[in-house]
């Protein structure tokens, strides 16, 4: 049986912390099940690497991380680097470049989290798609006349027809793997008069593939009341870099919790590696104190096992997550009093049931 060849990048903050805790669930798991086989390289790169070689990652680290399966990765960012130096160093050098584009968010209700919602009783599941490759976040753009009264910068979104049509068809797959076949685009057309028509065209167009897939388009800001007040009306989502970035923060607090939220950076034509990490960054108010919650990072553990063919491993992994949150082994974001450590070995023992 040939391991699975994981790079882990810890990077920052509370980065290492919660890698640290996942590789440790990983390696139980791998352990009891006996199914597959799991080999972690550890990657240093992040804000010490960089203040000691002047950059986030070497020249050759697409050549490095090409070499396996998948990435596993923490967080980047600290409170002495500006955060666009940081993110664009590391984790935007890493999902442009190895044509990582669709960012995968699943947001549910987990159990022993407690949704702000009232109409949300009945739980939440979705799933987000976000344009992962370009839009708003391509780096187009520039300043003048720095420092001057008349001062001028530009932030231009970009979008291709290659890289709408891509991230479009993706959601509409996924859409249409999931019992409710409902997708929900997401633009902004009414003001935005350019790169979100071209949008709404490529999804009437690409959606005449899919007709068991039920679809509608809501405008962005129209779309946050709906995610409160009418949240059963949702399933899968998809919308661009910015809007979806936002809109997953949202996602995330209305389930519960930031801590436990799970993100996948796929290259759908499997081509590259793809990269999973957890949607929270390094929280520089908890790093170093053992008690920021692993959950996040476990259930994107667990998406990359289902990427990687474990999908029995997964959801094995996710059901004793499940089982170790409802019985109240839970960090304080959540409410609980458990450490990190407590909810690795909560979830371990969970694990060695599976013997
Ligand atoms: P953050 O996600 O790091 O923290 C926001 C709040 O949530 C903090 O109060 C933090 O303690 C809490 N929190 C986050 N994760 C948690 C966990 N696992 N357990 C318990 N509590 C948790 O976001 P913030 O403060 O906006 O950014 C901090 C740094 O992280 C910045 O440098 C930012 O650029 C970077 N960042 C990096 C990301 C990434 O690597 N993907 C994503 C978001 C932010
Ligand atoms: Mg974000």
């Amino acid at each position: 049986m040939a391991p699975l060849r994981i790079a882990s990048i810890p990077g920052d903050g509370i980065g290492p912390e919660v890698v640290s805790a996942t590789i440790q669930v990983l390696q139980q798991l791998s352990k009891t099940l006996g199914t597959f086989e799991i080999d972690f390289t550890h990657v240093p790169w992040g804000t010490d690497y960089y203040k000691k070689n002047g950059r986030y990652i070497p020249d050759d680290a697409l050549t490095t991380l090409r070499q396996f399966d998948a990435v596993l990765f923490g967080a980047v960012g600290a409170p002495d680097v500006p955060d666009h130096v940081s993110l664009w160093g590391l984790l935007l050098a890493i999902r442009g470049p190895l044509q990582l584009y669709a960012n995968v968010r699943p947001v549910r209700t987990f159990p022993g989290t407690k949704s702000p919602l009232d109409t949300a009783k009945k739980g939440i599941d979705w799933m987000l798609v976000r344009e992962n490759s370009e839009g708003e976040y391509s780096g187009q753009g520039g300043r003048s006349h720095v420092g001057q009264q008349w001062e001028a910068a530009t932030e231009v979104a970009m979008f291709t027809r290659v890289g709408i049509e891509r991230i479009i068809r993706f959601a509409f797959e996924t859409a249409q793997s999931r019992p409710k076949k409902q997708l929900t685009v997401v633009t902004k057309s009414n003001s935005m008069r350019n790169g979100m028509v071209l949008w709404d065209e490529i999804a009437a167009s690409v959606a005449k593939e899919f007709p068991d897939v039920t679809w509608d388009k809501m405008l962005v800001d129209a779309m946050t009341v709906r995610m409160v007040m009418k949240p059963q009306s949702l399933d899968t989502i998809v919308g661009t870099n910015l809007h979806m970035d936002i809109l997953s923060d949202l996602a995330a607090a209305l389930a519960g919790s930031i801590g436990i939220a799970p993100s996948s950076n796929l290259d759908p034509t499997r081509k590259n590696p793809s990269m999973f990490e957890p949607v929270h960054g390094s929280a520089f108010d908890i790093t170093g104190k053992g008690i920021a919650n692993p959950v996040g990072t476990f259930w994107s553990a667990a998406e990359m096992l289902s990427w990687l063919g474990e999908k029995d491993a997964s959801n094995k992994l996710l059901v004793c997550i499940e089982e170790v949150c409802a019985a109240g082994f839970v960090t304080a974001d959540l409410g609980g009093s458990c450490n990190t450590q407590q909810v690795v070995d909560a979830v371990c023992a969970e694990i060695q049931k599976l013997g």
